[in-house]
């Protein structure tokens, strides 16, 4: 008998001034499962959760609203709440960190710091916004690169060169609020010195609550030294007032992870628990984070270091995970990959992405792609050929013949045994957040549970007098290694295994139960359970992302730290996919009915001939074109027009009334010459 653990469980807080997207969804899904897991095993499980509310970006974004940074920060709460419902995130409370609860918990755990002399003052000199009156954030302030000279450049690392360096490097510096040139400002910060928590800090790396390879991370910047922690941010700021301060505030990384425990606190207000208990260092009970790569820094250092200042438990375990990439590449806008919640949800399941996001994600930090080719595929063969279809098949047949009932006895209880079998591997395999593993396990039972009805041929039987009381066993033999698989899936995909436990009417999620088959027992018609996802759903997801795109809005929402993340960059191996190459214009003709296009009929050399259409129609001579050089973009899917199959693009500058100016190499090019 394995004894109950008590887990505090959380996933990143999102900040309160943007919607929540598919990246976001990647490490909630990935925490829910973990949460609904550890239940289904037996354990209370407290899923503890907030919106991250404070900062300069929600300020200023309410501002642009016109609305107070409170409205806005319960508006965006509201929204988060109704994606994460839908999407059937168990979490038990889901607060802010902009409440009363938190502001006394993060005052607590300051006085404490400051208790053990782990804070200092500094004066430190930054740059000001004189017409805005504020202290500039380095994503606040753009310029020229330092290092390359691009233009239009963070104050904190550029984006075309890849460097980073000081705000005050930039060259001609900006403020992104007011666009006046901004001045540097004397001002006094406060400090946590996490020196003072080195030794302890460089153990508890090693306990084993961190992935080995973030272990290592961290041992480097121990190496290279651990700088002093500025925690203050001035007057204007959303956050919480330093006490007997006027005008300094508490930056938002303060108070955001502090956002975990008074989310935590108001269920312990709520329910009569111990937070002291849970709290406190010794105690037995876990707390568990899971994050996206990009803040291990807060949470692997200055978290357990403020935790321990405090006279508080450090974490049982911090789990950081991969970036979300959409069809090999990054999110982006543009190409209708940069998909909301709320999109998916208008468009597609949700245990659908469940689904898949369980069948890649391992426990450790590598990106993870949503392919929606292989969405599909997946989708379809393992959750609608392999898994629903045990149901389906079986389900009639103990209407029809077994009177609703299933049988008294399994015919082949090996069989049964065998699946039983493999309960620990796959919950060893949940709990060490190897999903994909527990996944590829699930449906290897499930094509054995689909042969075993294939050999059996229930079907069949069901045709020949006499042979009821067979059929009804297969089927109930079948419907029994079903519900193992959907109580072991019910952690991923929950709406589906709540259909699944209405029809086989018992508790899929109790993992107490596993051993024990259902025999003799009545059960629910059945219903379909989740239908199979086509091409034109997906497209359709496609085309309304893009379309959301004109709704966007291009000042910078977010904090420094989520540098990165920008959706105007591509990458290098993006720009790689690109097969430019030069062509020769063999003719070009006026296409009859369209004002605007030009057939051109290009030559490429050795990968041949192409057609292009090309709106460049009354900027040139059809003639004056014929046996020009230029560039055309090769790979380039053919698309169909009105007026015929278009099979690349030409490359040509815009100019400001619209009029083309098409590219030609220097002399001496080839058509088929490779751009690179
Ligand atoms: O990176 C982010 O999106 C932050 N809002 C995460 C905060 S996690 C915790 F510390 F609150
Ligand atoms: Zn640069």
């Amino acid at each position: 008998m394995s004894t109950q653990r008590r887990l505090l469980v959380t996933a990143a807080l999102p900040y309160a001034n943007g919607s929540i997207h598919m990246g976001h969804m990647l490490e909630y899904i990935q925490t829910d499962i973990w949460a609904r897991f550890q239940r289904s095993m037996g354990h209370e499980v407290v899923f503890a959760w907030a919106d991250d509310a404070h900062g300069t970006p929600i300020m200023l974004r309410a501002e642009k609203e016109a609305t107070s940074p409170e409205k806005l920060i319960e508006r965006m709460h509201a929204e988060h709440l109704k994606d994460f419902e839908d999407f059937g995130l168990s979490f038990d409370n889901f607060s802010s960190t902009h409440t009363e609860m938190n502001r006394a918990l993060v005052e607590r755990i300051w006085s404490a710091l400051k208790d053990r002399g782990a804070v200092r003052t500094d004066m430190i000199e930054q740059y000001y916004d004189t017409e805005r009156e504020m202290f500039l954030p380095d994503r606040f302030i753009k310029g020229g690169c330092p290092r390359c000279g691009a233009e239009d450049q963070y104050g904190d690392s550029c984006e075309s060169c890849g460097a980073t360096y000081e705000p005050t490097e930039l060259v001609d510096p900006r403020s992104v609020v007011s666009g006046s040139t901004p001045v540097m400002k004397k001002t006094e910060h406060y400090f946590v010195t996490l020196s003072t928590f080195s030794d302890s800090l460089k153990q508890w790396i090693r306990s084993g609550a961190l992935q080995d390879e973030v272990a290592n991370k961290l041992e480097e910047w121990f190496t290279d030294g651990l700088r002093d922690w500025d925690v203050t941010r001035d007057s204007p700021y959303f956050g919480f007032r330093i006490p007997n301060t006027e005008d300094k505030f508490f930056y938002v990384w303060m108070d955001a992870p502090v956002g975990y425990l008074a989310s935590f606190m108001e269920l312990c207000d709520r329910h009569g628990w111990d937070f002291e208990d849970w709290l406190r260092p010794g105690s037995n009970a876990e707390m568990h984070h899971f994050i996206g790569k990009d803040i291990i820094y807060f949470h692997c250092l200055f978290w357990p270091a403020m935790l321990e200042g405090a006279g508080l438990k450090r974490p049982t375990g911090v789990y950081a995970h991969g970036f979300l990439t959409v069809n090999g590449t990054k999110m982006s806008k543009s190409r209708g990959t940069f998909i909301m919640a709320r999109t998916w949800l208008e468009h597609l399941h949700p245990d659908y992405l469940r689904y898949y996001f369980a069948a890649k994600l391992g426990s450790g930090l590598a990106d993870i792609d949503l392919n929606f080719e292989d969405f599909r595929y997946r989708v379809n063969a393992d959750l609608i050929g392999k898994l629903v279809n045990i149901a389906s098949r079986s389900a009639g047949f103990i209407h029809k013949l077994g009177g609703g009932k299933l049988a008294a006895e399994l015919p082949e209880p090996e069989l049964q045994q065998r699946f039983v079998g493999e309960h620990p591997a796959i919950t060893e395999d949940f709990e060490k957040r190897n999903y994909h593993s527990a996944i590829r396990r699930i449906m290897a039972l499930a094509d054995e549970a689909n042969v075993y009805i294939n050999e059996r041929e229930p079907w069949k039987l069901a045709k020949q007098a006499g042979r009821e009381a067979e059929v009804v066993a297969i089927c109930t033999q079948a419907l029994n290694l079903f519900r193992l698989l959907m109580s072991w899936l019910s952690p991923v995909i929950p709406h589906t295994a709540d259909k699944a436990a209405e029809f086989l009417n018992t508790r899929l999620d109790d993992f107490s139960r596993i051993g024990e088959p259902l025999l003799d027992h009545a059960i629910n018609k059945f219903k379909p359970l989740l239908t199979r996802v086509e091409e034109k759903q997906t497209d359709a997801l496609i085309a309304a992302s893009r379309e959301s795109l004109s709704a966007s809005d291009n000042t910078p929402n977010t904090e420094p730290e989520q540098a990165g993340k920008d959706d105007n960059m591509i990458q290098f191996d993006d720009f790689m996919q690109v097969d430019l190459r030069i062509a020769r214009i063999e003719k070009a003709e006026e296409v009859e009915g369209a004002d605007k296009l030009l057939r051109l009929d290009l030559d490429l050399g050795e990968m041949g001939r192409r057609q292009v259409l090309a709106g460049i129609r009354g900027h040139y001579e059809p003639s004056e074109l014929d046996g020009r050089l230029t560039v055309v973009v090769a790979n380039l899917e053919p698309r169909k027009m009105r007026f015929g199959v278009s099979e690349g693009m030409v490359l040509a500058a815009s100019g400001e009334d619209g009029r083309p100016f098409l590219l030609s190499p220097d002399i001496g090019a080839k058509p088929g010459m490779r751009i690179k």
